[in-house]
């Protein structure tokens, strides 16, 4: 795809598009290694060179983090600290935004996907498309057996929600240690079904996402992952 030259920095967060003007006609933009002061000059985004360097992900970013305690998901500066200031500055000024898929509680730690396409953001977190997220919760009481086939049932109806939750499989690891596999996303979800269960979520993070799991990735880290990762 063919795209303005000025535009194209400005979406990729370099800077604004009036700064973008100014660094084109002082010749820091190449297209195919020569430079131009044009800058409504369209150009594929592989061809473009700023200062000599390639253009960051001009395709789309798609990340996979290791989100630790304390950030939450919204783009919202009144709800605090968020995970996107994790990311390079520059990241956090492309447009289309960087978004998570899906959220995790400001208190959730775990596997988090970030990304600017929508469209993947929309397959991800659609229950439709039934994608497994595992998460490992500690409970403040001991947990009930029959707690797996409440939760396996699909007849679990959460307050204020239209529909039940839809079968979740439950793993008893220990007394107090289970791991639940959610197809859906509804709000505070895993909270909530263990409190409807009659017990307490004390600790909540998300092993695993889909087919992808954190492996070495250190708490706070993120790493790229290729756009074709799904499919
Ligand atoms: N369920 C929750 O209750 N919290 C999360 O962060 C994710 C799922």
């Amino acid at each position: 795809m063919m795209r303005r030259l000025d535009q194209l920095l400005a979406n990729l967060g370099y800077c604004s598009r009036s700064e973008a003007r100014e660094w084109i006609r002082a010749g820091r933009v190449t297209i195919r290694g020569v430079a131009t002061d044009d800058f409504g000059a369209k150009a594929q985004a592989a061809d473009v060179l700023v200062d000599g360097a390639p253009l960051d992900y001009p395709d789309g970013l798609l990340l996979i983090v290791h989100k630790p305690l304390g950030l939450v998901c919204s783009h919202e500066e009144r709800e605090g600290p968020n995970v996107y200031s994790l990311l390079p500055e520059r990241w956090r000024r492309r447009n289309p935004v960087v978004t998570s898929v899906g959220r995790l509680d400001k208190d959730t730690s775990g596997l988090l996907l970030l990304t600017d396409q929508s469209e993947l953001v929309h397959r991800l977190t659609s229950p439709k498309h039934k994608v497994p997220k595992i998460y490992r919760a500690t409970l403040e009481r001991d947990l009930d057996p029959a707690i797996v086939a409440l939760f396996a049932g699909g007849t679990l109806q959460l307050e204020g929600e239209k529909l039940p939750c839809v079968p979740a499989e439950l793993k008893i690891l220990g007394p107090r240690v289970a791991e639940l596999t959610l197809t859906e996303g509804k709000y505070h979800q895993v909270r909530r079904m263990f409190a409807a269960a009659g017990n307490t979520v004390l600790t909540l993070h998300r092993r695993r996402f889909g087919h992808l799991e954190l492996g070495e990735l250190p708490v706070g880290q993120w790493r790229e992952l290729p756009l074709v990762t799904f499919g």
